[in-house]
């Protein structure tokens, strides 16, 4: 068997377009487009990049951006007053700080400075628990793009089983709590769990979001079994030159899609649709913002399969 690789290059492309047109028509109707503010704290040149991205995509969906670099050595009350006045900015409707914070600024209290309704990353508390006891609220943009993709493939999670390796904030827990909200049966594996391999053997669907590259091999796979590659990993790649690298996941990629029954590749996999992911809660913000009907944007057949 050879799997079926899951194009979330595609999938993004067609989330963006939707929101686009979904923006189109609001914006007429309420004479104001939705307004995504990025704050970017240092010069962590990964972030500069992610937060260009997200300016760039935001104006192409037809939002507003607004763009906020403050210095690494920016004091935690200049950042919490910044946050506290784009809550009441009514050109802002979703707020996201980039991570990670220089040491000195606690994540979790900068977070929390961001009014809930305008977290469009889904990481204050609030949304956080309301995600945990299954009621609406803003969901992390990753764990968000990857139930769009596993939904194509699974139109009813109850007596599946799946496996997610890593529990970050960011991805993992979200992951899980998102896949049992959808009455999946959920395992979350980490760098503690001693049996990932056997735990792997019994899912139908496998997220790994565990920053090592290769880690998930084609021998834990149960055959035809969904697997979803969030990682990102930088490796040297001699054979591209001196010097160079290239992009691998946390999956052996060459011999688990031999298993698979659908897989996403790196790159070109979940991480597109985190930004596309951003763009549609920062339009559900704006839908909240107005009192509008938030239709889900849930991809339909006009999906790449
Ligand atoms: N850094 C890496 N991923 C993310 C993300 O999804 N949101 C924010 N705010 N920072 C990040």
């Amino acid at each position: 068997m050879t799997a079926e690789l899951i194009d979330g290059k595609a999938y993004a492309a067609r989330v963006r377009e939707k929101v686009r047109e979904r923006v189109a028509a609001l914006s007429a109707e309420t004479g104001q487009s939705p307004g995504l503010a990025v704050v970017l704290v240092g010069q962590d040149p990964a972030s500069e990049v992610y937060v260009r991205s997200k300016g760039k995509q935001a104006l192409e969906a037809g939002m507003k951006s607004f763009e906020h670099r403050l210095p690494a050595n920016t004091r935690e009350a200049e950042l919490l007053e910044l946050i506290e006045r784009l809550n009441e900015d009514p050109l802002v409707h979703g707020i996201l700080v980039q991570l990670p914070l220089p040491a000195h600024l606690d994540p979790r209290q900068v977070i929390n400075t961001i009014s809930p309704v305008k977290d469009v990353d889904g990481f204050h508390t609030t949304n956080v628990g309301m995600v945990g006891t299954g009621q609406d609220a803003i969901v992390p943009c990753t764990p968000l793009g990857c139930m769009m993709m596993l939904r194509h493939y699974h139109d009813d999670f109850r007596g599946k089983t799946a496996l997610v390796i890593g529990h970050s904030n960011v991805v993992g827990k979200p992951m899980g709590r998102l896949l049992l909200n959808a009455d999946c049966t959920v395992m979350v594996a980490h760098k503690s769990s001693t049996n990932i391999p056997e735990l792997a053997r019994l899912a139908d669907i496998v997220v790994v979001a565990a920053g090592v590259p290769g880690l998930v091999k084609a021998d834990w796979i149960k055959p035809g079994a969904t697997v979803i590659d969030v990682g990102i990993n930088r490796i040297p790649a001699p054979e591209k030159g001196e010097g160079k690298h290239r992009l691998v996941g946390d999956v052996d990629f060459e011999n688990v899609r031999k298993v698979a029954g659908a897989i996403t590749p790196v790159p070109g996999g979940v991480g597109p649709m985190t930004i596309a992911c951003l763009l549609a809660n920062t339009l559900s913000a704006y839908c909240h913002l107005h009192q509008l009907p938030d239709e889900p944007l849930l991809l339909d057949e006009q999906d790449p399969s």
